[in-house]
């Protein structure tokens, strides 16, 4: 291996929105170029909160794969104030369901039929705690008393301490952890807990929501932070512990719907995503803890195997598109018209 490429073990995505249909077949590629798997977002409309919709919904993602593909679809359930038990054993059984998704009604894009109240799913977490089936967790207040930038904080004291104790057992995942708090967290919770994070939140802070103007296509959930924010969470997705793994969140929303006067929450960063990771990762001087957090760290979590193959990147510095095309639409891509350092070899 020399200076200017890295191979990895290919890595896998523990956090995608695939979204569905026309612009589900868009996207696919892009992360099926670079990642084994993907645990799939069940945030569609209607959200996907049965076995019988996430088999269905696997189907049409493998049946939108080119030939030739190894591409997996990693399927979660989206928890309801209506989730039962039963639902979650069959959803264990199937072997095609990896973990269910905790949305708080109303935090983020089609979360409006999320959980009211944890109260609610007790039964559901009972049986998914001696299932072993994970907890992803959405984690931020709905309060409209707590400010926009202290939503992850505030669940973390009000919400997930309370559940852990609840159920000493059950495997959580904070995703796409925004602050050094939920990094705290993850860090002192017992290997039970981990986290996931975001390339674009390991490369920007909240002054990129404002620079020289509003900027729609930095604005996602949870919202940007500050640096001190953005360094903890390079800190702590290259320091090589195993609690901290690769997720993008890599959100498509139309352009039309990102540059509007009430916009869309979400970066797209599928097109670049294990690149953009690459140059944090240099960044913080630490390309060689890349591969843990990328390709070995999250299948180890989930009781998966290891990804056999190998991919490389070049450090070669290329011009990403204004956009992609999304269904009819199109999608602008995190440095859209800009450049990333780092490119993937075929
Ligand atoms: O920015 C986000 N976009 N955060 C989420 O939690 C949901 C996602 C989406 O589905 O668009
Ligand atoms: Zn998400």
């Amino acid at each position: 291996m020399d200076a200017m490429t890295i191979s990895l073990r290919r890595p896998d995505d523990w956090h995608l929105h695939l979204r569905d249909g026309e612009a589900m077949r868009s996207v696919l590629l892009h992360s099926a170029r670079r990642f084994a798997r993907a645990i799939v977002m069940p945030n569609l409309r209607p959200p996907v909160s049965t076995v019988a919709a996430a088999l269905a919904y696997r189907r049409r993602i493998v049946a939108a794969l080119p030939p030739g593909s190894n591409f997996k679809p990693l399927m979660t359930l989206y928890l309801t104030d209506n989730s039962s038990a039963d639902e979650m054993a069959r959803a264990a059984e199937c072997g095609c369901i990896h973990a269910v998704k905790l949305y708080p009604a109303g935090a983020t894009t089609n979360a409006d039929s999320g959980v009211t109240d944890l109260r609610h799913c007790t039964a559901a977490l009972e049986a998914m705690q001696s299932l072993g089936l994970p907890l992803l967790v959405h984690g931020e207040v709905t309060d409209p008393d707590i400010d926009v930038f202290d939503r992850e904080a505030v669940f973390i004291e009000r919400v997930l301490l309370p559940l852990l104790q609840r159920f000493p057992d059950l495997k959580v995942v904070l995703e796409h952890l925004t602050t050094r708090q939920g990094v705290e967290f993850v860090r002192s919770a017992g290997e039970r807990v981990a986290g996931t994070i975001t390339a674009h939140h390991l490369l920007l802070n909240r002054n990129a929501l404002f620079a020289g103007g509003l900027r729609p296509h930095h604005y996602c959930l949870p919202v940007l932070k500050r640096e001190i924010h953005r360094e903890a969470l390079l800190e702590a997705a290259t320091s090589g512990s195993p609690k901290f793994f690769l997720g993008t969140d890599s959100a498509p929303h139309p352009r039309s719907a990102k540059e509007s006067a009430c916009g869309c929450a979400g970066l797209y960063t599928a097109h670049a995503a294990i690149e953009l990771y690459a140059e944090a990762f240099e960044q913080a001087g630490a390309l060689e803890r890349l591969e843990g957090f990328a390709s070995h760290f999250g299948p180890d979590f989930y009781g998966l195997q290891r990804n056999k193959e190998r991919i490389t990147l070049r450090r070669e510095t290329w011009r990403v598109p204004e956009s992609y095309p999304l269904g009819k639409e199109s999608v602008v891509p995190m440095r859209a018209g800009e450049h990333i350092a780092w490119k993937l070899c075929d």
